[in-house]
């Protein structure tokens, strides 16, 4: 008899311990260095061969059988289980091939506000200069609908500031987009711009950071901007448009998330938990790191499911298929991955820099590329945020292992 893991089950071995993979419940179980050792041996051997089963120091290994067959795990078999059938249940996402579905296009580092964090380090006075051409940015969204994007995001710097956004709107509903977001620090939003949304289909994205204006005008730095935020929400709120509202929390403003989620709760919007200010651009810094407020640490449990533990193993879980293009035409793998050079589509087709080398190595950076995660019976089931990793990294290496994890796989232990 063999013993194997059932057909929705997988065993992933990290360098100390092991881990289960369940499909169907969506569970991920650990496992010591032995039981995992000897799963794996199952997969070659019968535990006639691994076993003396006539003897008492069987038992516990029988017992260990017996506790994953209850829990749906594993199953006796009278034949080698197939690995045909594994190789059907994850072909779906076996293929290489990353299509672009999603793009950021910065259309401008110029700002009305001077947040303290900024990652694109935007403000009135910035002094790089904008050079991406407006006929440039339509036939980019033209080129990118071509090669399968469905979702566009306009943003900056303060895209509202960028004269002719309305005509990249249009342009990129003539061009098939199912998506058009505008993520606006929603100052200049007036009642022509919210039935500008309105007739084009526009979501909007927007930001506080304190439910008052003193505390919300200190990391803008631009006196009188949370009262001219709050009434475009409001205004945007009222006339339907579909609206997402962000927060970072900084030292600056490092008490205010309950009161931001009370307050987007008031106002009927979703509530998320804000983000911690990121390692990027003005952000880089230290000192602006909140005392006590931090991201939630990476720990189990871990979900896992067919589709998403087969493409873990070919590309990244956030990058594949995502671009940003800032104001100078750079292409980056994300908006916050700012030293991550891909290509400029002042000097190059997007279809050139889509397939170049560069970008698709971010987009096939896996865990099995990433110092640590590489040994982690985890790294099929975890979440990867490659910028904020780097950004967090003294040496700022891209393959560097997430600051917020105090996974040990070398010796198995959670190190708090
Ligand atoms: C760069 S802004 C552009 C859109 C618009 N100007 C605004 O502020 O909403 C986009 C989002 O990035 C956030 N952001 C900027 N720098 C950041 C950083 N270093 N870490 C985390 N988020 C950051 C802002 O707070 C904002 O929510
Ligand atoms: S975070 Fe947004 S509003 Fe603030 S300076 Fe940067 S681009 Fe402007
Ligand atoms: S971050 Fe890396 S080491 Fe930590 S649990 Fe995830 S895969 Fe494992
Ligand atoms: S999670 Fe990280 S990689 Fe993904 S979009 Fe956000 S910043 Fe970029």
């Amino acid at each position: 008899m063999y013993y194997g893991l059932c057909k929705d089950c997988r065993l992933v071995e990290g360098a100390k311990r092991g881990a289960i993979y369940n499909f169907q419940t969506g569970k991920v179980y650990s496992l010591n260095k032995s039981a995992t050792q000897l799963l794996s041996a199952c997969e070659e051997s019968t535990l006639d061969d691994l076993l003396d089963l006539s003897s008492s120091s069987s038992q516990k290994y029988l017992q260990f059988f017996d506790d994953l067959t209850s829990k749906g795990v594993g199953s006796l078999y009278t034949f080698a289980p197939d690995k045909l059938e594994e190789t059907v249940q994850t072909s779906e996402a076996s293929d290489d091939d990353v299509k672009l579905d999603f793009l950021w296009l910065e259309l401008t580092s110029k700002c009305n506000n001077r947040c303290l964090h900024c990652y694109a380090t935007c403000g009135p006075l910035i002094e790089t200069e904008d050079c991406v051409p407006h006929e440039r940015w339509l036939s980019l969204i033209a080129e990118a609908s071509q090669s399968g994007a469905t979702a566009i995001q306009l943003i900056g710097g303060e895209p509202l500031m960028y004269p002719k956004w309305r005509d990249l709107v249009i342009k990129a509903r003539e061009s098939g987009f199912e998506f058009i977001e505008i993520f606006t620090n929603a100052t200049l939003v007036d009642d022509t711009c919210i039935n500008f949304f309105k007739e084009n289909d526009v979501s909007i994205a927007t930001t506080i950071y304190s439910d008052c204006s003193d505390i919300h005008d200190k990391v803008t730095l631009n006196k009188g901007s949370f009262d001219k935020t709050i009434t475009a929400i409001r205004k945007i709120l009222s006339a339907q448009v579909p609206l997402r509202i962000a927060s970072i929390i900084m030292k600056a403003n490092e008490n205010e998330a309950p009161k931001i989620m009370d307050l987007c709760k008031e106002l009927g919007v979703e509530v998320t938990p804000p983000d911690v200010v990121r390692p990027t651009g003005r952000g880089d810094d230290k000192n602006m790191l909140p005392a006590a407020y931090s991201k939630q640490p990476i720990k189990p449990p871990f979900y896992t499911d067919a589709l998403s533990f087969a493409s873990a193993q070919k590309q990244h879980s956030c990058l594949a298929g995502k671009i940003a293009v800032t104001s100078t035409g750079d292409i980056i793998p994300c908006i916050f991955a700012r030293n991550q050079l891909c290509g400029n589509i002042l000097s190059e087709t997007l279809a050139t820099v889509l397939s170049g080398q560069l970008l698709q190595e971010c987009w096939h950076t896996t865990k099995d590329h990433i110092e640590k995660c590489k040994d982690c019976e985890f790294r099929y089931a975890c979440n990867d945020c490659r910028p904020l990793a780097q950004g967090s990294d003294p040496e700022k290496r891209w393959l560097a292992c997430s600051s917020e994890c105090s996974y040990n796989p070398y010796s198995g232990k959670w190190e708090e």
